[in-house]
C-alpha cells in the first residue's frame, strides 16, 4: 500500500489501472522480500511463533526446508519483476534497489546475529526495505530521475534522509517490543535476551547499569539456563528502561517535527 500511496502522492491524482497494477506488483515484491526476512529471520533467531503463529520452521513438514522455501520467496522477486518491468527503462534501477536493499539487510542481520560491540548497534537493518524501498519504488515508477539536471537536488538522497530515521525508530520499537510486548500485542515471543542479540533495550541497560547490574547483565544475557532471562528482565526494569523508552520516543517524535 506505501508504493501506491507513495505513487500516487507523487502524481497528485490517483493512478490509471495499469499504473495501478505496476505499483501492486512492486508492492508484492516487497512482501516477498519481506516473507523471505521472517522465514529466514526464524530460522536463525530461533523464534516460536510469527504472526500467531508457529513459526514456518517449525512445522513437522518443513524444518530446514525452510531455508529453500524462504529462497523461492525471493527468487519470486525477481520472477515477478522481468515479467512486468522487463521493458521499462527503469528495470536495472527497480533491480539494483532490491540487491542494495537485499545487502543492507543480509549486513544488518549479521551485525545483529554475532552481536557486535556496544558502540556499533545496527538499528537500520529494517528500515531500508521496510521505508525506504516503496518509497524508492514509487519513485522510479514516476519517473523520477536520480538528480535534476537543473537544481543538482538528489531525491533519493532526501528520501532516504527522511525514511532511514523513520525506519529506525520503527526497529527501536521493535527492540522494545521484544521485550515489553505480550503475544496478543506482537503476535510473536520475544527472543532477544536468549538470543542475546545487540538490541536497543540492552544497548541502553549497559549505559545505564551500576557495576553490580553490568556484571547480572554479563553472566545471564544470551544465556540459556532457567531463569537467566529473568535475571536480565530484572535488570531492566532496575535501571529505568520504560521510563527510558518513553523518553526517545518523545525526542524521536519531537525530532520529526523539529
Ligand atoms: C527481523 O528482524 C527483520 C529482518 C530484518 C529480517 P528481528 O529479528 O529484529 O525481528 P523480529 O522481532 O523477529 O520480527
Ligand atoms: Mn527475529
Ligand atoms: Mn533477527
Amino acid at each position: 500500500m506505501s508504493v501506491i500511496d507513495s505513487a500516487e502522492i507523487l502524481l497528485g491524482r490517483s493512478l490509471t489501472d495499469a499504473e495501478y497494477g505496476k505499483a501492486a506488483v512492486l508492492g508484492w515484491c516487497i512482501e516477498l522480500f519481506q516473507a523471505f526476512c521472517l522465514v529466514s529471520d526464524d530460522v536463525m533467531d530461533k523464534c516460536l511463533v510469527r504472526r500467531t503463529q508457529p513459526c514456518w520452521y517449525r512445522l513437522p513438514h518443513v524444518r530446514l526446508i525452510a531455508i529453500n522455501d524462504a529462497c523461492m520467496l525471493r527468487s519470486a522477486i525477481f520472477h515477478l519483476l522481468k515479467k512486468h518491468f522487463r521493458q521499462e527503462t527503469y528495470y536495472v534501477d527497480v533491480l539494483e534497489l532490491f540487491h542494495d536493499v537485499s545487502f543492507n539487510t543480509d549486513t544488518g542481520q549479521l551485525v545483529d546475529l554475532i552481536t557486535a560491540s556496544e558502540d556499533t548497534v545496527d538499528l537500520s537493518k529494517t528500515a531500508y526495505y521496510s521505508f525506504y524501498l516503496p518509497v524508492a519504488l514509487a519513485m522510479r515508477l514516476t519517473g523520477i530521475l536520480d538528480s535534476d539536471p537543473a537544481t543538482a537536488i538528489r531525491p533519493y538522497q532526501i528520501a532516504l534522509s527522511i525514511l532511514i530515521p523513520l525506519g529506525e525508530y520503527f526497529q527501536v520499537q521493535d527492540d522494545w517490543l521484544d521485550y515489553a510486548g505480550t503475544v496478543e500485542q506482537i503476535g510473536k515471543v520475544g527472543t532477544d535476551i536468549i538470543d542475546n542479540k545487540c538490541s536497543w533495550c540492552i544497548n541502553t541497560a549497559l549505559a545505564l547499569a551500576n557495576p553490580e547490574q553490568r556484571a547480572i547483565l554479563d553472566a545471564n544475557y544470551g544465556g540459556k539456563g532457567r531463569g537467566q532471562e529473568c535475571k536480565v528482565k530484572k535488570v531492566f526494569e532496575e535501571v529505568g528502561i520504560a521510563e527510558e523508552y518513553a523518553k526517545y520516543e518523545d525526542d524521536a517524535f519531537a525530532e520529526s517535527l523539529g
